[in-house]
C-alpha cells in the first residue's frame, strides 16, 4: 500500500460508539468551554473526520447548519443514520480531509479526537490546514486536538482490552521514534452464533510537533493560534495525563 494511502476505519467504525463512545463526553466538555466565545458568532460549522457524527450532531443541536466529512464509507453511513434518526440538518460528505471542499464556507471547522494524527505523511499536514482555511469564512476558526509524542511513548505501547457483549477488542501498539509514527494492531473477536471470529485491523498515527502544527497553520494563513493541554478536560480518564493531548484553536 502506498505510504500516502489512508486505511479507512472498518470494524473500528462499526463498533466505534459502542467501544469509544464514553470518551466523547470529554470532547463535548472541552468544545463547550474552549469555543464558548466562538459559538455566538457563527451560523455554520463543519466537523472534519466526523466519525459516527457525534460532534456534528451536537453542533447541529446548537442551531448551526452542519457539514460532516469523513473518509470512511462506514463512518459516513453511520453519521447519516444518526442525523436522520435525530432529525438534524447535518450534510455528510465522504471526502479526504487533505482535499475536501464544502458547498459553502462555514464559521467553524472542528477536527476532534486526534483525527489529525491519522494523516499519513508529514507534508500532508499543510494540505489539511489549507483545505480547512478554504472551507472557512474570513475570521472563521479551526479547532482540533492531537495526541502528543508523550502519549505515543507512554500509552500506545500498552495492551488494551475492550469488551462488550459479542465483541472483544485487544489493541497492542508502539511508537517508532525514527519515523515519528505510532501504530496499533487491533485484534477483534466477534461472536457469530456460538463461535467467535478473529479479525485484524492496523492503525497508524503520525506525531506532530507543536512547531510543525504552527508552521502548517501559518502557511495556510491562520493567525491567533492558541493551545491548551487536554488533561483538565479529561479529569476521570487515567490515560489523558498532562502533556498527552493538546487542543488548538486558530483564526483565519
Ligand atoms: C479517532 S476517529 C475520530 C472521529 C471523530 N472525530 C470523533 O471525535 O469521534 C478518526 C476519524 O478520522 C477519519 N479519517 C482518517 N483519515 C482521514 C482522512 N484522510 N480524511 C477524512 N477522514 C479521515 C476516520 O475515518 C475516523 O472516523
Amino acid at each position: 500500500m502506498p505510504r500516502s494511502t489512508v486505511r479507512p476505519y472498518k470494524l473500528l467504525a462499526a463498533h466505534y460508539d459502542e467501544l469509544f463512545g464514553f470518551a466523547r463526553s470529554w470532547g463535548e466538555f472541552a468544545r463547550t468551554n474552549l469555543l464558548a466565545n466562538v459559538f455566538p458568532k457563527i451560523d455554520s460549522a463543519c466537523d472534519l473526520a466526523c466519525g459516527t457524527g457525534t460532534a456534528a450532531l451536537e453542533l447541529a443541536r446548537r442551531g448551526l447548519k452542519v457539514y460532516a466529512v469523513d473518509l470512511s464509507p462506514t463512518m459516513c453511513r453511520l453519521a447519516r443514520k444518526k442525523a436522520r434518526a435525530a432529525g438534524l440538518p447535518v450534510q455528510v460528505i465522504q471526502a479526504d480531509m487533505r482535499n475536501f471542499r464544502l458547498p459553502r464556507p462555514v464559521g467553524l471547522v472542528t477536527c476532534e479526537f486526534d483525527a489529525l494524527n491519522h494523516i499519513p505523511r508529514k507534508k500532508d499536514l499543510g494540505s489539511v490546514t489549507k483545505a480547512a482555511a478554504r472551507a472557512l469564512q474570513p475570521g472563521g476558526h479551526f479547532y482540533f486536538d492531537v495526541n502528543t509524542r508523550l502519549a505515543f511513548e507512554k500509552i500506545w505501547p500498552l495492551t488494551w482490552w475492550l469488551e462488550k457483549p459479542g465483541v472483544v477488542l485487544v489493541m497492542r501498539g508502539g511508537y517508532d521514534e525514527s519515523s515519528g509514527k505510532a501504530f496499533a494492531n487491533a485484534e477483534w473477536f466477534i461472536r457469530e452464533g456460538s463461535l467467535w471470529r478473529r479479525h485484524h485491523e492496523y492503525v497508524e498515527q503520525v506525531c506532530w510537533t507543536a512547531r510543525e502544527i504552527r508552521e502548517a497553520l501559518h502557511a495556510a494563513s491562520f493567525r491567533s493560534i492558541r493551545k491548551w493541554d487536554a488533561a483538565p478536560f479529561f479529569k476521570d480518564d487515567p490515560f489523558v495525563r498532562r502533556g498527552y493531548r493538546t487542543f488548538y484553536l486558530a483564526r483565519k
